[in-house]
């Protein structure tokens, strides 16, 4: 769905973004962007607490982001993590990409050549989502 130039800047947004990780806990440096319905793109890093459990991770960070520009159609989603093989979604992230994106991309790279590069569908099969609630 992106196109090569769009998949350039959207990678380049979420190696940005990863280094702008506030992870003192567990120093897991992770980046998102995201691109929108509308062609617009959003970053986040992951926004760690010393009250462990309300750590935020970079997709939500660059989704929530995107929501509050008004931008509620997710294209795709990238992640990049400085790390040798490449780092898919969270569940959590997952069930939040399927809320805004059920026909998203999802590619994650790294810092070597392992690259992830799928769907939300093949990630999260059988998803509840806003139709259950209809
Ligand atoms: N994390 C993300 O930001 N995204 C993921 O897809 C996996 C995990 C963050 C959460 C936490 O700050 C750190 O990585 C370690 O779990």
């Amino acid at each position: 769905m992106p196109t090569p130039a769009q998949l350039r800047k959207l990678k380049a947004a979420a190696k940005t973004a990863s280094a702008r990780a506030y992870a003192p806990y567990s120093k897991f440096h992770v980046g998102a962007a995201v691109l929108t319905g509308s062609g617009k793109i959003f970053a986040g890093c992951n926004v760690e607490n010393a009250s462990y459990g309300l750590c935020n991770c970079a997709e939500r960070t660059a989704i929530f982001s995107a929501v509050a520009a008004k931008e509620r159609k997710l294209q795709c989603v990238v992640v990049y993590t400085p790390t040798k093989t490449a780092t898919a979604p969270c569940g959590a992230c997952r069930q939040v990409i399927n809320e805004f994106g059920p026909a998203a991309r999802v590619i994650s790279f790294c810092a070597s050549t392992d690259t992830i590069d799928t769907t939300i569908a093949a990630l999260l099969p059988a998803a509840f989502g806003p139709a259950n609630l209809a």
